[in-house]
């Protein structure tokens, strides 16, 4: 048996624009999810994940990973297990595809870099939901702050470290497919209109990338807030998200947003050096009623657990 495990994801900047070529800034955050699998030797595969229902990612990450490698595949047990609810929008289907590519490459002892696992995870995500720009992938395999362009065409990752990230949750599952859809929509109403924030959004992102860099987290801060003013023109945000931004800002946060797809899910925000900054800052999400969900950022990406198998 060999366990291997990736983490959950927060998109910082950029979200939307990201699937129309613009690039994005993701953090890999430090609630993992770990799968492990075991040569069964009987040809079938038998998939067990507790408290999830959707076994779709793990059998296109199989079937992805033998079309690609041409192995033939021996029979396998794949079991799976999270640190955290599928419903806080932490990326659970791309980690779980990530590792279990990483899982099969050294169970089946085939070398893989990197880039290989994300193009296989990659495609095996797409298979499933037709969209997607592979970012929370991305963060699933390498970990860490990540500046990305669709498919993984960039992928830079930055050193960002000691974030000052509070999450809350909005306490509703946002729906991806249907936001980035309803997104397409408006892009085909207003092409002009939408481009033209799509444009001013990578902006924002090229901006943030260098200040995040030099550890500016004030300017990170403002950046994300017009970020989230473009997100709010593009339909994305509800009543509870902009509530939850509001009383973080008012609250002293250096900037807040939406993260994701929007509809639901989290909202992040960057507090002030000092404890007290954050805690005041969480107590008035928690008042503007999120779930405020301490989790830190720049997490490792996919890697071994536990291997029982003697030829690894
Ligand atoms: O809903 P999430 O957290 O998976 O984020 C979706 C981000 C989008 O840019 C809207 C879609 C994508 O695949 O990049």
């Amino acid at each position: 048996m060999i366990t291997v495990s990736a983490p959950g994801k927060l998109m910082l900047l950029g979200e939307h624009a990201v699937v129309y070529g613009q690039p994005c800034l993701v953090t890999a955050v430090d609630r993992r999810l770990s799968v492990g699998v075991e040569i069964s030797g009987d040809k079938s595969i038998q998939i067990n994940s507790p408290g999830a229902s959707d076994t779709r990612f793990v059998e296109a990450a199989v079937s992805e990973f033998f079309k690609t490698t041409k192995l033939d595949n021996p029979g396998l047990h794949i079991t799976t297990k999270s640190e955290f609810e599928t419903s806080l929008g932490f990326g659970s289907s791309a980690a779980v595809t990530g590792a279990t590519v990483k899982a099969l490459s050294l169970v089946m002892q085939k070398s893989l870099t990197d880039g290989e696992i994300f193009d296989i995870a990659y495609k095996a995500v797409y298979l499933v939901q037709g969209l997607g720009s592979g970012f929370d992938v991305a963060a699933s395999v390498w970990g860490g702050t990540l500046y990305f362009v669709t498919g993984g065409k960039a992928v830079e990752p930055l050193a960002a470290d000691n974030m000052p990230l509070i999450v809350g949750y909005s306490g509703v599952k946002a729906d991806t497919t249907t936001m980035v859809k309803m997104v397409a929509e408006k892009k085909k109403k207003f092409p002009e209109k939408v481009d033209r924030i799509f444009q001013a959004i990578g902006k924002l992102v090229n901006q943030a990338k260098e200040a995040m860099v030099t550890g500016d987290w004030g300017r990170v801060g403002k950046l994300m807030d017009f970020n989230q003013e473009y997100l709010r023109d593009l339909g994305v945000s509800t009543q509870k998200l902009e509530d939850m931004i509001s009383a973080a800002r008012a609250a002293g946060a250096w900037g807040a947003k939406l993260s994701g797809a929007g509809g639901g899910d989290c909202m992040i925000a960057l507090y002030p050096q000092g404890i007290q900054g954050k805690s005041t800052i969480a107590g008035a999400i928690q008042e503007a009623g999120g779930q405020v969900i301490d989790v830190g950022a720049g997490a490792e990406g996919v890697k071994i657990e536990q291997a029982d198998n003697k030829s690894v």
